[in-house]
């Protein structure tokens, strides 16, 4: 009998009660006092204030069950690991225990049979910090004895090797280790990522991840990921469940680091994953939480579509739970965006009978012991109201879609047409040209289209076109801000001689040429989409000021390589948190540019920032083609 999400997640509490933690509830999704992110993404965001060090009101040593969000993992559901909603589990210490105690217990915790996950320790591997030489905080070497006396007590040899970054991971391989150390990108943990990107005065620190092994032969290993497995590889056979983060610095003025007056530990435990381990199963959604709904859809269904469903089923419940209602900026947006995006991949099961709303009421009976709360009769009719207006508009542009097929085809100029004739969405429809009639729609076309008719609308009378290009010219908007976001993100990753050389914005895409000599990595590209995303998440105020163009110059704002400025600017400015016009903290921005605007007032209103391409513009120049979905 496989053992459940509810079982898994008991046993925890237990485990970590009887160990002198106070058990709290759940904070809810979405982040209250704290308008730097949309959704509570971690364990440890509504716990800010403790690690800081103001007392909790139940004392030094906390334990839960977080329901979190991470929008930014949207577009990788589908596969056996990813979902958007999850559970943390987790347990702190606010300047109390620290690194012995903690590892015990978590190892403790996931080996042990009657009270634990039962895992295998054998299938256990784990990863340490590096060290880093820019920030001169050194190798976690008391958690490399610890780990090695905890698999020595199981009769588990345990070797340690330095891997560095994951390039070299790969490059090395395991060689027989069980304990691996990683540079800042694997093995820091912070709100904002490696030192380098936080802010000043975020906390932060070395941690240690455990990783489950779903396959000692390694034959799941592909080279496609690289020469060698490691623990970080990406290739299936190792899943990250649990990660210790001993959080005892904060960041100063001049990027140096600081010890914060306690020394913290903030453990995040993935409690679907360590369920999905407990059970042996890579497949995530292999679960009991996930079996109504999947047993539900028509068992011919591709896989990643049943995921895809699964996934945003569950994480509307909790998202409508905590009160987000479909709309169309910031949280709401991501939320319509997840219904819409469900609601697709059910209508294309072609079984007319199928309705989310029976589905619904069985995953709010799988969560009713850990969320009393959740109320059916509260999230049904938000589900309902929102999928027969959608699904109105839909089909209606649907039956003219499925007409033009039958004709030999649909074009990109055609999708336009369903768009500002029938409002069916040209996202949606993108997606399912090419999920049911296998066709790759040339978005270029669609997007010369859209352009030729913003042009009219110009030129034609005050409110003609209104309706329909409303919404695109806000995404041009969100777009721009994208724009600035990106150029910073470069800087970070690249160096800081990355500069504008051109820039061009649609509805659709952003385009940026920018000077740098060598085609970017995989990896440098998903650093950079990840810093843009962060700070998305973080929903920074972006302000508008107006200076002389030497006082922009004296903020190092940024501005186009050739252009000449006029002695009075416009700056705009994004972040920090909290800054305002009469309070720009302009020291603390994470970036200023010479820019006439319009930008959004929060990027949080941006929605997920994609890159789609990075090629050579011309010579030691680069371009960027990105957009926002
Ligand atoms: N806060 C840490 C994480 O989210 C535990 O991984």
């Amino acid at each position: 009998m496989n053992i459940t999400v509810s079982e898994i997640r008991k046993r925890y509490l237990e485990f970590f009660k009887k160990r002198g933690h106070v058990i709290i509830p759940s904070a809810s999704l979405v982040p209250e006092n704290d308008p730097t992110t949309l959704f509570t993404g971690s364990g440890m965001q509504p716990l800010l204030p403790y690690l800081l060090g103001a007392p909790h009101p139940e004392g030094k040593r906390i334990a839960d069950s977080q329901k979190s969000f991470r929008a930014e993992d949207i577009d990788e559901v589908g596969d056996n690991r990813h979902t958007t909603f999850f559970e943390m589990l987790g347990n702190w210490s606010f300047g109390d225990y620290f690194k012995e105690e903690q590892l015990t217990w978590v190892f403790e915790f996931l080996t042990d049979k009657a009270e634990g996950a039962g895992l295998n320790p054998a299938n256990l591997y784990v990863t340490v910090f590096a060290g880093d030489k820019e920030t001169g905080i050194p190798r976690d070497e008391a958690s490399v004895e610890i780990w090695k006396k905890l698999f020595g007590e199981k009769g588990i040899e345990a070797d340690y090797l330095e891997l560095g970054s994951t390039e070299e991971g790969s490059e090395k391989g395991m060689r027989g280790g069980r304990i691996f150390s990683y540079d800042v990108k694997k093995n820091w943990w912070s709100r904002s990522g490696i030192p380098a990107n936080m802010p000043l005065g975020e906390p932060g620190g070395p941690d240690s991840e455990i990783f489950y092994d779903f396959d000692p032969s390694g034959k799941t290993h592909k080279k496609e990921f690289g020469k060698e497995c490691h623990p970080n590889c990406d290739c299936g056979r190792f899943l990250e469940i649990g990660n210790s983060v001993f959080m005892e610095y904060k960041k100063k003025e001049n990027g140096s680091f600081e010890k914060l007056a306690q020394r913290n530990v903030d453990f995040g435990g993935g409690l679907e994953r360590i369920t999905a381990a407990a059970n042996h199963n890579p497949d995530i959604f292999s679960i009991d939480v996930f079996e109504p709904i999947l047993k539900y859809l028509p068992s011919n269904l591709p896989i990643r579509n049943k995921r895809i469903i699964a996934d945003h089923t569950r994480a509307m419940v909790f998202l409508i739970a905590d009160g987000v209602r479909p709309s169309n900026k910031g949280a709401g947006y991501v939320l319509r965006r997840l219904m819409r995006r469900a609601m697709i991949y059910e209508y294309m099961t072609s079984d007319p009978d199928l309705n989310l709303i029976s589905v619904i009421a069985e995953i709010v009976r799988k969560y009713r012991d850990a969320y009393p709360d959740l109320q059916e009769e509260t999230i049904i009719p938000v589900y309902d109201d929102e999928n027969k207006k959608f699904l109105a508009a839909f089909k209606n542009g649907l039956k003219e879609f499925d007409k033009l097929i039958e004709k030999g085809g649909i074009s990109g100029k055609d999708i336009f047409n369903l768009f500002s004739t029938y409002g069916l969405p040209y996202e949606s429809a993108f997606e399912f040209a090419k999920e049911r009639a296998g066709i790759e729609i040339n978005k270029d076309e669609f997007q010369k289209e859209m352009e030729r008719h913003r042009e009219l609308s110009r030129t034609a009378s005050a409110g003609a076109f209104k309706g329909g290009l409303a919404d695109h010219s806000e995404k041009t908007t969100r777009l721009h801000t994208a724009h600035h976001l990106l150029l910073k993100a470069l800087q970070i990753v690249l160096g800081t001689h990355v500069k504008q050389r051109g820039s061009n914005i649609t509805s659709e895409r952003l385009r940026m040429d920018f000077s740098h000599d060598a085609k970017m990595t995989e990896e440098q590209k998903k650093e950079v989409e990840r810093i843009v995303n962060e700070k998305i998440r973080e929903n920074l105020p972006v302000l508008r000021n107006e200076m002389s163009r030497e006082e922009a110059e004296r903020l190092y704002a940024e501005h186009e390589f050739g252009q000449k400025y006029p002695d009075r600017v416009s700056v705009y400015s994004i972040g920090p948190k909290g800054a305002t016009l009469e309070n720009p903290q302009f020291e603390r921005a994470f970036s200023i540019e010479f820019c006439g605007g319009p930008h959004v007032t929060h990027t949080g209103e941006i929605g997920d920032f994609r890159i789609l391409k990075e090629e050579a513009s011309a010579a030691g120049v680069r371009r960027i083609k990105a957009i926002i979905e």
